[in-house]
């Protein structure tokens, strides 16, 4: 199947883990005017790379949108072995534990990497970048190409933890601390780069009766994104008290499209945790200009988002009903 570009927007490549959260990411960006989406690639995560285009797939379809490119990529960390997801938060196979009509489409034959870098050939200044897993394909695609961010109008990336806990160590928020080398080999490079970190991403949540009106849509896809959200939902009673749901991936594909906008965002220096210590996969950003509003740091290319300037959840909900 060809892909039709959408005529006056901007090409987009996402790279993601699908993925409960990655999969409302996706759904977002399909129905989103401003975006064309121009290519997927996964990486191991919340479930393997194969398993995570496999979901990819399945999405594409039943919203109609099988022409996407989607490709696999890392299957490991740049240093170590995928030790599998969390199938406590995103099902054994990644989306909730349910069975989505397959979609009978393979991915391409090439990697994530060689997709990332072809479609920054083929876009080049243009190429928006959204990276909402563990960052390791856009390391490698880095190493290959060192001149791949010539080429692109900037990244976005839904990691880490600036003056919030992490989720997965007291200091580390999952992406980052799957592949810590990765994350700091792309927040070092030469790029514009938003980090959407869980100090926003906890902060909006979507509702069990937004859950519920996804499951009464009448539409192909919304429908089956309330069923995949119902694992996840039951897993964060225990950190919010009720079924409703954190909005990590959603909102950063948000931010790439303008759809929310940033409040507060520095622009500061962050360097990533490497280090084999309690402090494995933090990212330490500098904040302190606080008290003088946050002056840009001199060199800095990462903006970090803080506060957002309007809630997600009803901007998300009115476009994944579309769908
Ligand atoms: C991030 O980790 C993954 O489990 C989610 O999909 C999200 O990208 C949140 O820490
Ligand atoms: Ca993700």
């Amino acid at each position: 199947m060809t892909h039709a570009r959408r005529t006056g927007a901007t090409p987009l490549y996402l790279d993601c883990d699908t993925g409960v959260d990655d999969s409302l990411a996706l759904a977002y960006l399909l129905a989103s005017p401003e975006t064309d989406l121009v290519g997927v690639g996964t990486v191991s995560g919340n479930i393997g790379a194969r398993q995570g285009a496999t979901n990819t797939l399945d999405l594409l379809a039943l919203a109609g949108r099988g022409d996407v490119p989607v490709a696999v990529g890392a299957h490991d960390p740049l240093a170590g072995t995928f030790g599998g997801g969390p199938a406590h938060i995103h099902g054994h196979n990644g989306v909730g534990d349910v069975a989505l009509p397959p979609s009978g489409l393979e991915p391409v034959a090439e990697s994530a990497v060689d997709l990332l870098l072809r479609l920054s050939h083929e876009h080049a200044g243009e190429l928006r970048v959204v990276a909402v897993g563990p960052l390791t394909n856009l390391a490698m695609a880095l190493r290959q190409d060192p001149t791949l961010p010539g080429r692109v109008a900037d990244v976005t990336i839904m990691g880490g933890a600036a003056l919030h806990p992490g989720n997965v160590s007291p200091v580390a928020e999952a992406n980052i601390a799957n592949d810590p080398e990765a994350a700091a080999a792309v927040l070092s490079a030469d790029w514009d780069v938003t980090l959407v970190p869980l100090d926003v991403t906890m902060r909006d949540v979507l509702e069990e009766t937004d859950r519920k009106a996804l499951l009464e849509a009448g539409t192909a896809l919304a429908p089956w994104l309330g069923e995949v959200l119902d694992l996840y939902l039951g897993f964060y009673v225990e950190t919010f008290g009720r079924r409703c749901c954190a909005l990590h991936d959603p909102l950063a594909a948000a931010l790439a499209v303008g759809g929310v906008r940033p409040a507060v965002a520095p622009r500061v220096h962050v360097t990533v945790d490497d280090s084999r210590g309690p402090g494995r996969g933090q990212t330490i950003c500098d904040l302190r200009g606080l008290h003088a509003g946050y002056p840009d740091q001199p060199g800095a290319r990462c903006r970090v988002v803080l506060e957002t300037d309007a809630p997600l959840a009803p901007h998300l909900m009115e476009r994944l009903l579309t769908l």
